[in-house]
C-alpha cells in the first residue's frame, strides 16, 4: 500500500505564480516517488486551475460548508469545491474548530462530502494531554460525533487525520509510540460502532511532520501516511520530505 502525503497548504503561497511553482515541484518529487501517493489541498481558489495542470495529483478542499447554498458569506458549500475538482474534502481541521466549528458541523460536511463523491479527511485530536488520558475521550467523541449516520458501507472510504493540536506548527511531533497507541484506539473506536470494517480505516498522523521524522513514525506509529502543513507549503521541503519516504 502506498504511503498517503496530504498536502495542507493552508493560507499559502501568496500568488498564483507561487501555488503554480510549489504544485509543480511537488507534481515532479510525487512522480519520482512510487511507493506515495499525494493529494494537494491548495486555497480553494486555486483549485481548478490547479486540477489543469495534473490530473495524478488529486486535489481537497481545504475546508467547506455542509448547505448546498444560502446566506454564509465568505463560504464555499462541498458541492462547490467537488465542482471545482476537489476529490477530497479535509473535516474538521483544528484550525477550523478554533474558529467555532462543531462536531455536529463536521457529521454534516462529511456527509454533504460523500454525498458529491468526495473522500473526507476528518481531522480529529485533543488540545492538551495529562496523565489522566482524557484525551482518549475527546478523540472518541470527535470520530463518533461526526461519523454518525455514516452508512457501515461508506466507513471505509472515509480518512481519519490524528493530529494533536499541542503538536500542529511545534517544533517536533508527537512520539511515534503514541501514534501507535492512538491509531489502534481510532480503529477499535469505528470497530465498536459499524464492526470490522472499522479495521480498513486509514489513519494518518499530522503535526510537525517533515523530512527528518516522517519515515521513523511511517516505521513506528502504525500510520499509513501523513497530513503536512509547514513542510507541504515550500517546494525544497516538500520534496524532502517525499523523497525521505520513498
Ligand atoms: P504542521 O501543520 O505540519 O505545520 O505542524 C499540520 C496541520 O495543521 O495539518
Amino acid at each position: 500500500m502506498k504511503t498517503l502525503v496530504v498536502c495542507n497548504w493552508k493560507m499559502n503561497p501568496s500568488s498564483w505564480k507561487e501555488a503554480k511553482k510549489l504544485f509543480e515541484e511537488t507534481k515532479k518529487a510525487a512522480g519520482k516517488a512510487r511507493s506515495v501517493s499525494v493529494v494537494v489541498a491548495p486555497p480553494a481558489l486555486y483549485l481548478r486551475e490547479l486540477s489543469k495542470l495534473a490530473r495524478s495529483i488529486p486535489l481537497a478542499v481545504q475546508h467547506a460548508h455542509a448547505d448546498e447554498g444560502g446566506a454564509h458569506t465568505g463560504e464555499i458549500s462541498l458541492a462547490q469545491a467537488a465542482e471545482s475538482k476537489a476529490t477530497y474534502a479535509i473535516i474538521g481541521h483544528a484550525e477550523r474548530r478554533a474558529q467555532g466549528e462543531t462536531i455536529e458541523d463536521t457529521n454534516k460536511q462529511i456527509l454533504s462530502a460523500l454525498a458529491h463523491k468526495m473522500t473526507p479527511i476528518l481531522c480529529v485530536g485533543e488540545s492538551t494531554r495529562s496523565i489522566q488520558g482524557e484525551y482518549f475521550e475527546t478523540v472518541r467523541s470527535q470520530v463518533k460525533g461526526a461519523l454518525t449516520t455514516v452508512p457501515q458501507n461508506r466507513i471505509a472510504t472515509i480518512i481519519i487525520a490524528y493530529e494533536p493540536v499541542w503538536a500542529i506548527g511545534a517544533p517536533r511531533p508527537m512520539a511515534p509510540r503514541d501514534m501507535h497507541e492512538m491509531g489502534i484506539f481510532i480503529r477499535k473506536t469505528i470497530v465498536q460502532g459499524w464492526g470490522d470494517v472499522g479495521h480498513a480505516v486509514t489513519v494518518l498522523y499530522g503535526g510537525a511532520v517533515d523530512s527528518t521524522n516522517a519515515a521513523q513514525i511511517l516505521d513506528e506509529g502504525d500510520v499509513r501516511g501523513f497530513l503536512v502543513g509547514r513542510a507541504s507549503a515550500e517546494p525544497e521541503k516538500i520534496k524532502a520530505l517525499i523523497q525521505s519516504l520513498s
